[in-house]
């Protein structure tokens, strides 16, 4: 039994019980069933998330922190116990280091402006890594443009890897602040993140932790990573989209300015002085994406229903089995071979343009992302102008892979 269930680890995680709770998978596309794998993108949302942001719009809309009125009290209430959910979905200290955004890039930018551009002296450096997601490059670019800081970006391995040693050699006195991806979303590498904040930390550099490709395939504790910010997205983790978070050390939050003004944010207003909220409302200025939040908050109560181990090693399983199969296709060649990553496989495939190969697949009913992936240098570093991206969730099968084989094989003819 114990080989068996090596040797067919669908065994262990079954899988056909959780795609039941996602109605979208058993739709057709092109008179294909749907083979969804564009999860780095978005993942699909359970039915029960469907119904917790259902729910709310038809029983309990009216905006929140508000209203005396039974419904904004509902709302407000469906709204805060989302964050509790949050709170111990990653482990922080308390409800006031989770901060609802709009998803990741906002997040970050939050922490550009207001931790980065007050804290930057002209000079300063800030460390980040050459696969990072444009949303964790760029706004550290304008941060640096405002502040005459410098940007430094740690090397990558042809493997795709990004070494802890290679980080540290550019760790220095001016490094400010360090961020990273938690798992690369162009390549799947699986950063050593932990080591990196601890290196980081031992030299008081301020930590940024971008884990929108992780938080879905990984239990995340903050506090035993011991990063300042951890920012991630509702979208790629089987909720709504424009609604993600930011964690923070709440002793760096209480120091931060507020980033934007507006509603919820204050507790007084004269023209002459504001007094600002406490957190985490001094951070969540203007009416939020309440339906957004309560769908998050099912989401994690979706997520923490699941054995997480099991799922986990499928999505293991899955990469494995992508990886044999595809690495066996003629003139296919996978972009990242780092020996930690997630459950994703970037590739290109000899003759077959990445955009012409994603629209052939989807004429067979298979959902892949073709481009540059918002990761523009990684692209650079390997010569590529785009690649093929399959990304696996828990609800991706063995058979789904071996459709997506057939198609790029089918796609090889057609352009031979
Ligand atoms: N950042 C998303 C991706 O990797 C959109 O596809």
């Amino acid at each position: 039994m114990k080989n068996l269930a090596l040797t067919h680890p669908d065994l262990a995680f079954d899988v056909e019980a959780a795609r039941r709770h996602f109605p979208i998978l058993s739709r057709t596309v092109h008179g294909r069933p749907l083979v969804y794998l564009d999860n780095g993108a978005s993942t699909q949302r359970p039915q029960s998330v469907i119904d917790a942001v259902n729910d709310y719009e038809r029983r309990h809309h009216a905006n929140i922190h508000r209203g005396v009125h039974t419904l904004s009290q509902e709302a407000t209430a469906l709204y805060e116990s989302a964050r509790d959910r949050l709170v111990r979905f990653v482990n922080a200290r308390s409800r006031t280091e989770i901060i609802f955004v709009r998803g990741t890039t906002e997040a970050i930018n939050l922490v550009t402006q207001s931790y980065a551009r007050p804290a930057l002296q002209p000079g300063d450096e800030v460390l980040i890594t050459h696969l990072e997601h444009h949303a964790n490059i760029v706004p550290w670019q304008m941060v640096c443009a405002q502040t005459g800081a410098k940007l430094v970006a740690a090397p990558m391995t042809a493997q795709g890897e990004i070494q802890l040693e290679a980080v540290i050699a550019l760790m220095n006195p001016r490094t400010r602040i360090l961020a990273c991806a938690h798992v690369s979303n162009a390549l799947g590498t699986v950063l050593p993140v932990r080591r990196l904040v601890a290196a980081a930390k031992a030299r008081a550099i301020t930590t940024l932790v971008d884990g929108a490709q992780a938080v879905a395939h990984m239990a995340v504790d903050v506090r035993d990573l011991d990063c300042d910010f951890y920012t991630f997205s509702s979208h790629k983790m089987y909720g709504p989209t424009g609604v993600g978070v930011l964690y923070g050390r709440e002793q760096l939050l209480e120091r931060m300015p507020p980033w934007q003004g507006g509603g919820d944010m204050i507790l007084a207003v004269t023209f002459e002085k504001t007094t600002y909220n406490a957190l985490p409302y001094k951070f969540e200025a203007g009416t939020p994406n309440i339906s957004g939040a309560v769908g998050l908050g099912a989401a994690v109560d979706f997520l923490s229903s699941l054995d997480r181990k099991a799922a986990h090693a499928h999505e293991d399983a899955l990469l494995h089995h992508a990886t044999a199969v595809l690495g066996r296709i003629p003139g296919l060649r996978i972009i990242g071979t780092a020996p930690q990553k997630a459950s994703l496989v970037s590739f290109v495939v000899a003759g077959v343009h990445p955009h012409d190969l994603g629209t052939i697949l989807d004429e067979d009913g298979i959902a892949v992302r073709t481009g540059h992936h918002c990761a523009m240098p990684v692209m650079d570093f390997f010569k590529l102008p785009a690649t093929a991206r399959a990304s696996f969730a828990f609800y991706n099968t063995i058979d789904e892979i071996d459709k997506l084989a057939a198609g790029i094989e089918r796609a090889r003819k057609i352009f031979a």
